[in-house]
């Protein structure tokens, strides 16, 4: 069993598969090389930076690679659908990352309530502008969380030890006590800070005539991924004052995220680092260790003599 790690993996995973007589190749290749090498390999490991599309898929089809695994949560850097036709599995590491998004936004959520983001840069520039920082606290406010899955729900357990009182919004129905959920249109009007954490979108959650009905002075976090915001909207709403601020992890344009966000005063900007923690980097390691080890047994299963 031979596997391509093209956006790495954590040390102790490659040693832990390699006692399992697994051999795991921890390089990256860009598309074309990428293309002509995967054929050698039974599984491919990619977090973000690889993209799985059906032309890579297609080389696989030819080749031996029947898994992909994604070290992460989000799958809209592969094309799951055209790889299940071509019978590639396609599985990712859902349970490893809530922890670091949930407590990456808490932080945030302070920071942008509280200025530190301005603090920091001003005073690096020998600034004391203590006048100018008066926030608000996060106690008693009213979070809005979109997307109430393994993260939303850890954000809604952190805020709520907080002091917060938590509203919600999912397009399926969930029941949880101590947590309200609304209708989007609900959770808009009424929440303090709007937090994001549903998939990738075709077109943005929050546009214009989302923010238009937020209340002034709101603030917008967005963990998820840069297409559920649209960011010409945010940054108009920043400029005109409607919002209080924005925490951004996530871009439309990664790694080249719009200039005018990550140079707006009003926003905390960071590298899509939400699962960025050695603890969930070393859980994802773990993921990852159990669905290569379950995949080979079951391929050796497939294999044996009945
Ligand atoms: C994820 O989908 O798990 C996150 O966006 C983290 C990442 O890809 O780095």
């Amino acid at each position: 069993m031979k596997i391509l790690a093209n956006d790495g993996m954590p040390a102790k995973t490659k040693e832990m598969l390699r006692e399992a007589n697994i051999e795991v190749d921890v390089n990256h290749y860009e598309k074309e090389e990428l293309i002509n090498r995967i054929k050698a390999y039974d599984i491919l490991v990619v977090r973000s930076a690889t993209k799985v599309d059906a032309d890579l898929i297609d080389a696989m089809e030819f080749g031996k690679t029947k898994l992909i695994i994604r070290a992460g949560v989000g799958l809209d850097n592969i094309d799951v659908e055209y790889a299940r036709n071509k019978r590639i599995q396609v599985s990712n590491t859902p349970n490893s990352s809530s922890n670091a998004v949930a407590e990456l936004v808490l932080g945030q959520m302070i920071t942008i309530a509280r200025f530190m983001h301005q603090a920091n840069v001003s005073m690096r520039n020998g600034e004391w502008n203590k006048k100018e920082y008066t926030g608000v606290e996060i106690f008693g406010k009213t979070v809005g969380i979109i997307g109430f899955g393994r993260i939303g729900q850890a954000v809604a357990q952190k805020a709520s030890a907080l002091g917060m009182d938590v509203v919600f919004y999912d397009r399926y129905p969930i029941n949880i006590s101590g947590y309200k959920s609304v209708q989007i249109e609900e959770l808009l009007t009424c929440s303090d800070f709007i937090t994001i954490h549903t998939t990738a979108t075709d077109t943005p959650l929050i546009g214009e005539s989302e923010i238009e009905i937020m209340k002034n002075g709101a603030f917008l976090i967005n963990a998820a991924r840069g297409n559920v915001v649209d960011e010409n909207a945010l940054i108009l709403a920043l400029d005109m004052g409607k919002l209080g601020g924005a925490a951004i992890d996530v871009f439309t344009n990664e790694p080249h995220p719009n200039p005018k966000i990550c140079n707006h005063p009003k926003v905390s900007v960071t590298p899509h680092i939400g699962a960025a923690t050695m603890e969930a980097q070393d859980r994802i390691g773990d993921e990852i260790y159990r669905l290569v080890v379950d995949f080979e047994e079951g391929f050796n299963g497939c294999h044996k003599a009945v």
